[in-house]
Formats: structure tokens, C-alpha cells, sequence
């Protein structure tokens, strides 16, 4: 308790000298001010704990220069000292935020009361936040913990539909190392660059949803069989739905077949009204699937994959985006 700096702020120098002394008698750091001003400086460059205003300063008052210094130090608690009987003005006190008030005249025994409460207030200000802390931090783990959860659950099922889809082993974590490239090559923030990983992840999720005779089948589908095809970006969307951390991925998943030149689909999106992740995930996802060995052609070369992506830069894919991982590919394969 003794350790508490104080500062004391009344017009009249006489009451200052005087508690000032008592107190630095009593062992506390005490440093006085007559001036608004001066105590505004003071507060500026000093670190104190406890401010007692006297409400009648002359050109300013009390509650004002309060608001004054809060502005400078948060953490500052006040103790504002009212004339004889003004109640009024001590009510409006606690309500501005001071913790406590005194009524002229008064002696050192109420100034120590003020102090011993304001120092039970901020021990239990501290106590409470380390609290909130701890339970902060608990449950930002426990929805850390359940969020891998889910992403766990869900990578295994997209898993699952590449051993169905025969030849995509591996597709969704190759696509996703694809992404992660380009993200870094376009210079994506770490939280976009973390929405972007688990859409690359499970942007063929809606595959769950189509039936092994049409997803495995061997030879050219014919047209409605291609639209079964088309229809896993919307099945994406609905499996993720109720899922509301994946709320940001769904845009991505939804649209990852659009064209730059609006021949794409669902909805036929281009340009820029293709979300970029979408667009993203669009060049990684041709990339890895022309590279991949399919049931009805044989696995093209990595410098044709490249060239084809290339090709096709500012008509089926967003030019900078396929630039950028050509690039990237390039200088570190
Ligand atoms: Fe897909």
C-alpha cells in the first residue's frame, strides 16, 4: 500500500504543504501541484496511482481536469474533493469515473481511507483481469482444439473421395502446397493465407455428394453426367454451411471453377468478381490435375502443365495469379 504515488491537486498551498508532509511522514510517495496546468505536466511525465482533485481550481475544475488527465494515463484513480456538504457534486463524481470523494474540511485520516480503498479496488481490477485473461486464452485453445477438430474431420473426408476419385490421391495437399506458393508470391497476410489452406484443402469436398458411377467412371461423361460433376462446388458449400468457423472458405469453394473469362461455373463468375482465392485455387487445381494421371490420358509434363496454365492466362485464369506461380515454380522446383 505504501508504494502508492500520489499526487496531490488543490488551489490553496497551505493544505498542500500540510498532507503532503503527513503522508511522505506515512511512507508514500507524494508529489503536489496548485496549477492545472503543472499537474497536467506532471501526469504527462510521472507515473502516479492515485490523483486527489480539489474541485475548485480557478480556471478549470476539478472533474475536468480529471478528464483531462484520464485521457493521458487510463490507469489513473481519482478522488475528488468537494466543498463542505456538496453531495450533488460528489454523485456527479462517481458517475464521471472518480473512485471515491472527500468533503472540505478534511484530515489525513480520510485521505488514508480513500487511499486503502482505492488500493483494495485496484488489486481486484488486477486480480479480475488476470482472470478474464486465463479465460480468454483458455477458450481461444478450446476453439483453436475445435477447429482443428473439424479441419481434421473434414481433410479426412476429402481424402476419402480421392481414393474414390481414382488417380487424386494426394490432389487436395498437392493443391494446397500450390496455393500456399502463391499466396506468398502474391503476398497474402497469414489470416488469408490460413482461409485459403483449408478451402485448398477441401474445395472438392462436395465430391462426398456424387455417386461412384459417375465419379469413378472411366471414358468421356456425357452432359448430364458432367453437370453431376459441376454440381460438387454448390454440394461443397452445403456440407461446410452449418459450419460456421468454414464460413469464410465457402466463397472460395463455391466458386473454384469459375473462368477469368466468365466460362466457368456455377455462376458463370469473371474477372475480378471471382473471389482471388477462388481464382487461386483455380490455377493450382488445373496445375495438379493435368499433372495427375487420369484415367483417359497420361500425365502431361511439368513444362506443358506450365505452359497450358500459361496459354490459358487472361481466359480461363486470372493472368497475375498463373504469372505468379509460374515464377514462383520455376525458381524453387
Ligand atoms: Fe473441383
Amino acid at each position: 500500500m505504501k508504494n502508492r504515488r500520489i499526487l496531490l491537486v488543490d488551489d490553496e498551498k497551505r493544505i498542500l504543504e500540510i498532507f503532503s508532509l503527513m503522508l511522505t511522514d506515512l511512507g508514500y510517495s507524494v508529489k503536489t501541484s496548485s496549477r492545472p496546468d503543472d499537474a497536467i505536466q506532471l501526469v504527462s511525465a510521472e507515473r502516479f496511482d492515485i490523483v486527489f482533485l480539489d474541485q475548485f481550481l480557478g480556471p478549470i475544475t476539478g472533474l475536468e481536469l480529471m478528464h483531462q488527465m484520464s485521457a493521458i494515463d487510463p490507469e489513473l484513480y481519482f478522488v475528488i474533493i468537494t466543498a463542505n456538504g456538496s453531495q450533488e457534486l460528489a454523485v456527479e463524481a462517481l458517475k464521471k469515473g472518480a473512485s471515491d470523494f472527500i468533503s472540505k474540511p478534511f484530515f489525513v485520516t480520510d485521505l488514508l481511507k480513500s487511499i486503502e480503498y482505492i488500493g483494495k479496488k485496484k488489486d481486484l481490477a488486477v486480480q479480475k483481469k488476470k482472470i478474464l485473461l486465463t479465460l480468454e486464452t483458455k477458450v481461444n485453445e478450446r476453439t483453436d482444439e475445435l477447429k482443428k477438430t473439424h479441419l481434421d474431420v473434414l481433410s479426412s473426408l476429402a481424402q476419402a473421395i480421392e481414393k474414390r476419385d481414382l488417380g487424386t490421391y494426394g490432389h487436395c495437399k498437392r493443391v494446397s502446397g500450390y496455393c500456399e506458393l502463391i499466396a506468398a508470391a502474391i503476398g497474402l497476410d497469414s489470416r488469408e493465407r490460413h482461409y485459403l489452406g483449408i478451402a485448398a484443402t477441401l474445395h472438392d469436398i462436395g465430391k462426398i455428394g456424387i455417386s461412384d458411377s459417375v465419379l469413378g467412371k472411366k471414358g468421356p461423361l456425357d452432359d448430364s453426367e458432367k453437370a453431376i460433376i459441376k454440381s460438387h462446388s454448390q454440394k461443397g458449400v452445403e456440407i461446410l454451411k452449418p459450419l460456421k468457423h468454414f464460413g469464410p472458405v465457402l466463397p472460395a469453394i463455391l466458386h473454384h471453377h469459375e473462368g477469368y473469362d466468365g466460362s466457368g461455373y456455377p455462376h458463370g463468375l469473371s474477372g475480378q468478381e471471382i473471389p482471388l482465392h477462388a481464382r487461386i485455387i483455380s490455377v493450382a487445381d488445373t496445375y495438379d490435375a493435368i499433372l495427375s494421371t487420369r484415367p483417359y490420358r497420361p500425365a502431361a509434363r511439368h513444362e506443358k502443365a506450365l505452359s497450358e496454365l500459361m496459354e490459358n492466362a487472361g481466359r480461363q485464369f486470372d493472368g497475375e495469379i498463373v504469372r505468379a506461380f509460374v515464377h514462383t515454380h520455376t525458381t524453387q522446383l
